[in-house]
């Protein structure tokens, strides 16, 4: 019988943190309940194959030496690919198969739920268990590919689900496992940008800030903090007025665009307790937090001004096998 193995990965949102958590700030985070999935099956003979449906990609992997010369949109997975090999997981010959609902480049872990789940569902087809940090160090290596100099809050929330307090080298801090007693309202702008890019120039803009960048991390830092400990005590109209703060220093560092104000105030005039634009900016997603009864009204404003609007669940289970045979 042919081996197979199916795994999926949520979506992720920064709620606080983004940009500042690659200098050493900590950072809010969480899962979303949409999600990207993977199949793996046992070829008898090489070439493999990875497929991706939503990019409309077909490449193939010509020997169990794993080189890769197709697009550079599938490299993150061809370097997960090989960070398992070098763990010693015994790739055979496979078709690898990846479907996912989270848009690409829309600030919502697109690239790292795929990899993850392309690790776990590859690690599924040999049998073998994989520990989170083992999953979350070989969905770094993607990471590392698709955006250069990520802070590792993308693999450890799609990795470890819930609802976290991460800082870069400490990893999970703390953990909620899911944001209860207020509703998340997710906008995609339908803009769609590189994490690179807006990354590169927020690190070069924080270093001609000289003493104020010492500043301005440390209030960042300080904001992350007072949001967490008002998500433990459901504190909603305090962490939506950190949230609206912590855009404001987003926008002021030059991440936010004309399109994603309109959608933040949008938010709002409806309703939300707090609006910001969330992951890398200059396009991609905004998040709300809408009280009960309000969600809809929130959505509708935001919806009328981006390609789509919806409230998902905050804090889904991380990364896992869905079957294995
Ligand atoms: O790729 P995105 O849009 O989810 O952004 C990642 C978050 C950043 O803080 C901008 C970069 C990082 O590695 O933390």
């Amino acid at each position: 019988m042919t081996r197979r193995s199916v795994a999926r990965a949520p979506a992720k949102a920064i709620l606080l943190g983004e940009h500042f958590v690659v200098s050493g700030t900590r950072a809010v985070s969480a899962s979303l309940g949409l999600y990207a999935y993977a199949e793996a099956e046992e070829l008898k003979l090489w070439p493999s194959e990875i497929v991706s449906i939503e990019l409309g990609l077909r490449v193939t992997i010509p020997g169990p030496d794993l080189s890769y010369s197709g697009p550079a949109e599938l490299q993150p997975i061809a370097a997960v690919l090989r960070a398992l090999r070098a763990r010693d997981f015994d790739i055979p010959a496979f078709r690898l198969t990846i479907r996912s609902e989270i848009p690409d480049g829309a600030g919502l872990g697109s690239s790292a739920a795929a990899s993850a789940a392309a690790a776990l569902a590859l690690a599924g087809l040999v049998g073998s268990d994989m520990s989170r940090d083992e999953l979350f160090m070989v969905t770094m290596e993607g990471e590392r590919v698709a955006h250069g100099n990520p802070s590792g809050v993308d693999p450890v929330t799609v990795v470890n689900g819930g609802v976290i307090l991460f800082r870069k080298g400490d990893g999970v801090i703390d953990r909620h496992e899911r944001l209860e007693g207020v509703s998340l309202v997710v906008a995609d702008s339908g803009i769609r940008r590189s994490t690179m890019g807006p990354v590169s120039s927020v690190l070069s803009l924080l270093e001609r800030l000289g003493s104020v960048k010492r500043h301005l991390l440390s209030a960042v830092d300080e904001i992350v903090g007072a949001a967490w400990e008002s998500i433990r005590v459901r504190s909603f109209e305090r962490l939506g007025m950190l949230m609206n703060i912590n855009h404001g220093l987003l926008s002021a560092i030059g991440v936010s665009t004309p399109e994603l104000e309109e959608i933040v105030y949008a938010a709002r005039r409806a309703g939300a307790l707090g609006a910001k634009l969330t992951g890398a900016g200059l396009g991609g997603s905004v998040i709300a937090l809408a009280p009960f009864g309000s969600e809809g009204a929130v959505q509708e404003a935001m919806g009328r001004r981006a390609r789509w609007a919806t409230a998902l669940y905050a804090g889904v289970q991380g990364a896992s096998l869905i079957s294995e045979a």
